[in-house]
């Protein structure tokens, strides 16, 4: 079976407020996200997950719904989400949104129903218990925001009702069928109109216990769940997202820090989540033995079908160039390629892709509902070197690292955060390729992926590997401070047709052509003996007709670049599967462009090339599939 989108993806989260704006009023918005589409699809990623969309008062910015069925109106409207499905698919992405069963807004009408009368309709859609004879509340669970008591009392009634975050977010009781029959409806509601699956909040703690007995000393969550319920939850969810045709996806956030426990949120492996959120990856401090445990403490306990999914920063914790890089350039790059090319489906956080840092928000600016604050990590996206916002909901911090200036600049970690996705897109051992520990130096991590390597040196020195000295982080500016060798290219010259592409046995690649439209090689397979790319070369081609199962021939132009011509080869010129199962119905997506990772220590390079293999010249662009011309036709089919 094709290995599914999901599993290959590089999602991209969109904390939408803080994302673009599009009509000055200094909040970002759906429209916002269209305009910057272009960007996003520029960058390689396939899939956005945005944060909150619906109706909410936005006492948790968005966390708090009062309408799952429409969208807030400082956002834009339903068209546009709409709107932003469709544009995103014309550029190969898919739109993942955020869904907050765990509670409502008290604002939602649900609630406003249910707090006004014992016998009220919606009244046992929430948790209510009366309050111990002293006034108290009826057990000891406490509430994530303030750390107070869980349990809020209403004059109407005089009962409590629970609320794992603020009083203002109201926790559903989700052994109510109806409360299940429901959810089960707006997922549908947002499935229908063509999302590619949810990112579920809370997902670790649905259901609280049936009897609300109090949470044990040794407890590290403020409320009691009944976990077993919580997966018959999740399964349900599952049956309802997997009746779609194609893949949708239920990404948890599973706050919790133990990776057995981890693994059991995805059940038989295909019949829960499908993916995880894992925090021990995302706060192990960024050193090679601690990484290491984690991602090979998650492969011992997974079951064999469950698929990882890593991340460093989101919405709710500082940014990891902060956090674990100390702003360091060099680790933030070792940080982002092991995000990128570890065995699982990579998350970056909008800004994750220029090394955006935690902003300090002064204290007058604050917007969050947490003491500490949030805010640092959800400050405006900086587009330009002078933020490209007009007057922002909350301020923007440090500029120097912008979208604008780090596109110009090939050596940006932006550029390098492209190269990476590309690699990672066009190569197989990125996306299905198992990982492979290896044995390594102290303070290094080196593992594969399939045939390819990925070495990080995240020592402070030095550090020999396999006859590379790997600089230090954070020390030479112009030194590798990792390396990440691709399949053995050595018998390769440039400009090779893909030896993959002529060995399916489904596709046969019908022809090549020149610059002059001339075929120049009829299917090179079977040709005139000689290796077709020495043709190739000859003749600096620009198109590969490549004949699929049902007869259709489709035409991929290459241009091969030649701005550093030994270090271009193009090994493959698209993932295969995406390039010829798969293609979309506008065209095939190509990418060629050069792509220099790590090989930034061109004297290296020089001295032994072996070593240090060159990587992809790629340029992103849809091919309309055409027909052949009708003499290239006749010689593709031998007359
Ligand atoms: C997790 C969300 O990411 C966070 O922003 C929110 O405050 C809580 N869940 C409560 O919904």
């Amino acid at each position: 079976m094709d290995q599914p989108w999901w599993q290959k993806a590089v999602l991209y989260q969109v904390y939408l407020r803080s994302f673009a704006d599009s009509n000055g009023d200094g909040v970002g918005d759906l429209r916002g996200v269209i305009d910057k589409l272009d960007y996003l699809d520029w960058l390689g990623v396939d899939a956005l997950w945005l944060s909150p969309v619906t109706v909410s008062p936005d006492k948790d910015w968005g966390y708090d719904v009062s309408d799952y069925r429409d969208v807030q109106p400082v956002f834009g409207s339903l068209d546009d989400v709409d709107e932003l499905i469709v544009e995103a698919r014309e550029r190969g992405m898919r739109i993942v949104l955020d869904l907050v069963p765990n509670h409502t807004s008290d604002r939602h009408p649900w609630f406003a129903d249910a707090r006004a009368s014992r016998t009220a309709r919606y009244r046992d859609w929430y948790l209510w218990a009366d309050p111990r004879p002293d006034g108290s509340p009826p057990n000891n669970w406490r509430a994530a925001f303030g750390g107070g008591p869980a349990w809020e009392p209403t004059p109407e009634t005089g009962q409590m009702y629970l609320h794992s975050f603020l009083p203002e977010q109201v926790d559903l009781d989700w052994w109510n069928e109806n409360v299940r029959n429901e959810f089960d409806d707006v997922m549908r509601f947002w499935l229908d109109r063509g999302i590619a699956g949810f990112r579920l909040d809370v997902a670790h703690a649905i259901v609280k216990d049936r009897e609300l007995r109090d949470v044990p000393n040794d407890y590290d969550k403020g409320v009691l769940v009944d976990i077993d319920e919580t997966f018959a939850v999740l399964r349900r969810w599952r049956g309802v997202v997997d009746t779609y045709e194609e893949a949708r996806i239920l990404l948890g956030e599973t706050w919790v820090m133990d990776l057995e426990r981890l693994a059991r949120f995805y059940g038989t492996g295909t019949d829960q989540l499908h993916l995880a959120f894992n925090f021990p990856y995302t706060f192990a401090p960024l050193e090679a033995a601690a990484l290491r445990d984690v991602v090979e403490g998650t492969r011992a306990v997974f079951p064999p079908e469950a698929w990882p999914v890593w991340m460093l920063s989101n919405h709710d914790i500082p940014r990891f160039p902060t956090r674990t890089c100390g702003g360091d350039e060099r680790k933030i790059r070792c940080a982002l390629l092991a995000l990128l090319t570890l065995r699982g489906t990579a998350v970056l956080y909008q800004g994750d892709e220029i090394g955006l840092e935690q902003v300090d928000v002064p204290l007058d600016r604050r917007r969050d509902v947490e003491v500490e604050g949030r805010d640092g990590c959800r400050t405006p996206m900086p587009w330009t070197s002078d933020g490209g916002w007009s007057d922002p909901w909350l301020p923007l911090g440090e500029t120097t690292r912008n979208v604008e200036d780090e596109r110009a600049d090939p050596k940006s970690i932006l550029n390098f955060v492209r190269d990476v996705i590309a690699l990672r897109r066009s190569n197989a051992d990125f996306q299905s390729g198992s990982y492979e520990p290896l044995e390594a130096p102290d303070s290094v991590w080196a593992y594969r992926r399939g045939d390819s390597t990925v070495v990080l040196n995240l020592s402070d020195e030095p550090r020999a590997y396999e006859g590379t000295t790997l600089a230090p982080c954070g020390l030479l500016a112009d030194e590798a401070p990792g390396r990440l060798d691709r399949r053995p290219l050595a018998d390769r010259d440039p400009h090779l047709v893909p030896e993959d592409l002529l060995e399916r046995r489904d596709v046969r690649v019908a022809g090549i052509r020149d610059c002059d439209d001339d075929l120049v090689v009829a299917d090179p397979a079977h040709g005139d003996g000689e290796h077709p790319a020495r043709d190739l070369q000859r003749k600096h081609p620009r198109d590969v007709e490549i004949e699929r199962g049902d007869g259709q021939v489709d035409v991929l132009e290459l241009e091969l670049h030649r701005e550093r011509p030994r270090q271009v080869a193009l090994e493959q010129p698209a993932a295969r599967d995406q390039l010829l199962a798969e293609a979309h119905p506008g065209g095939l997506a190509v990418r060629e462009r050069d792509v220099e990772l790590l090989g930034r220590d061109q004297a290296a390079f020089d001295e032994d090339p072996a070593q240090h293999r060159p990587h992809l010249v790629r340029e992103e662009r849809v091919i309309q599939p055409r027909r052949l011309p009708r003499k290239a036709e006749a010689l593709a089919q031998g007359r």
